[in-house]
């Protein structure tokens, strides 16, 4: 029995696809268990590469059980063009992937709503995906939602009601919409979704690990996007965090063992809200550009500062982190110094602690290191890292307390090294 957690501890985009494609093969069941298509998580291997949004990463790693939890939310049109485009580049899926009946289904007019707020909101809107996320599980918790399993049984009536539902707020809004093409894609998704195993996957999961089988959960979106811990209110919906694998399958917190915590060597975010580390001069553009900064779904351009490690300790302790995996090293091998956010000056006095608010008046205090302007992403052990890199890995474990256990030099599954580990 064993299931392991792996999640993003700053604003998403951590690398969490890379890595769970990296570990599956340790696993027999890889499971999503929150977000939906506002995830982008990109895998790259024998020069191919793929993004995922609501189909696990573990797709890709022989005939491993993949798992879309209760605590995702479900997009069938987008998961019909995901699903296909899989399929036809030669990664049959059908059999392999399980989808949860109590998942969520993101409706059209969730979409339409979903713009529509940002709309109303004006200047100070999230800046979300525009997939809907919100208003599904704002339905979902005001008990409004369909599910998955909705589907097998007495479906168009559902469907109609919820619609109906949806154009009344929206026509409360004013907000002008065409619904036709968007619904006519989500019919042809309901039909698709028909095809696959509907499942109780909390049954599933429980079993399987009586079985003796492994489990791997992995997070979308990152932890300073919890609806709960992270930079409210610009945040998504659901809870990013390791306790919502729990919530996300139908796990007791006493299955749970490893906490993976993914960070990049620096930091990025995209949308609207805070960011106390960003950086608005050459640097932020330089690592904007050398890290290929920009959504892997949407295109949008990431924001992009230094480590902020006061952050960075609020999602390891959220989580109860055991071992830290660095992302994008690589990323930082041309710079003459790099810093890292080891405390905040808020009204002039220092805090090492992470506040309620980092909306106004957070300024970094930094640490300055030398950089080690040397090529990494050729590197195969951690033999052959550069001083000031080993150097920057010590204060990284130092000041969050937690062991870094892989390194990843380069976007391509190849491109990782794993540590010596003293247990
Ligand atoms: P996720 O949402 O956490 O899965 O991350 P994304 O896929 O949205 O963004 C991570 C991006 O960084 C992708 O384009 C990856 O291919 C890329 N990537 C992952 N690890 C590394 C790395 O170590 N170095 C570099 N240069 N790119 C990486
Ligand atoms: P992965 O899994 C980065 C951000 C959006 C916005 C906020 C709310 O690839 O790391 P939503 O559509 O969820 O209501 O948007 O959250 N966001 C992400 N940022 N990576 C993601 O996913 C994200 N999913 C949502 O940009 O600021
Ligand atoms: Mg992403």
């Amino acid at each position: 029995m064993k299931v392991d957690v792996l999640l993003g501890l700053q604003w998403g985009d951590e690398g969490k696809g890379k890595v769970v494609d990296v570990l599956t093969p340790r696993y027999d069941v890889v499971a999503r268990f929150q977000g939906g298509p506002n995830a982008g998580h990109t895998l790259e291997f024998e020069g191919q590469k793929y993004v995922l949004r609501s189909i696990p990463s573990g797709i890709f790693q022989g005939d491993k059980v993949n798992i879309i939890g209760n605590g995702v939310v479900l997009d069938p049109s987008l998961f019909k063009a995901e699903a296909e485009a899989l399929e036809a580049s030669g990664h049959p899926l059908k059999e392999r992937l399980h989808i949860s009946k109590k998942a969520h289904l993101i409706l059209p007019t969730h979409r339409i709503l979903d713009a529509a707020y940002e709309a109303a909101k004006g200047a100070s809107k999230v800046g979300t995906t525009g997939k809907g996320i919100g208003p599904t599980y704002t339905d979902k918790v005001s008990r409004n939602g369909l599910r998955v399993g909705d589907i097998l049984n007495n479906f168009e009536a559902k469907y109609a009601a919820a619609k109906a539902r949806h154009e009344q707020i929206l026509k409360s809004l004013n907000y002008e919409y065409d619904i036709t093409e968007l619904e006519k894609q989500w019919m042809e998704g309901i039909e698709y979704l028909r095809q696959f195993n509907l499942v109780d996957s909390e049954h599933e999961i429980n079993n399987l690990l009586k079985e003796g089988k492994s489990v791997l959960c992995e997070g979308a979106q990152g932890t300073m996007l919890d609806v709960d811990f992270g930079s409210y209110p610009f945040v998504t919906s659901s809870n990013t965090i390791c306790a919502g694998a729990c919530t996300g399958l139908g796990l007791g917190p006493n299955k749970i063992g490893e906490v993976y915590g993914i960070m990049k060597a620096y930091c990025t975010r995209v949308g609207s809200g805070p960011f106390p580390t960003e950086l608005f001069d050459e640097t932020g553009k330089k690592i904007r550009d050398l890290g290929h900064e920009y959504g892997a779904v949407t295109g949008r351009e990431r924001r992009c500062g230094w480590a902020d490690l006061v952050a960075l300790r609020y999602s390891i302790m959220i989580n109860g982190v055991t071992q830290l995996i660095l992302m994008k090293s690589d990323v930082l091998d041309d710079f003459e110094t790099i810093k890292a956010c080891v405390a905040y000056k808020v009204n002039g006095e220092e805090i090492d602690y992470f506040p309620f608010d980092i909306n106004e008046g957070v300024e970094p205090v930094y640490v300055e290191m030398p950089g080690w302007k040397t090529d990494m992403t050729k590197m195969t052990s951690e033999d052959e890292f550069p001083e000031e890199f080993n150097a920057y890995i010590s204060f990284l474990e130092e000041q969050l307390g937690t062991p870094i256990k892989i390194v990843s030099v380069g976007p391509d599954r190849a491109q990782t090294i794993e540590r010596y580990t003293e247990e």
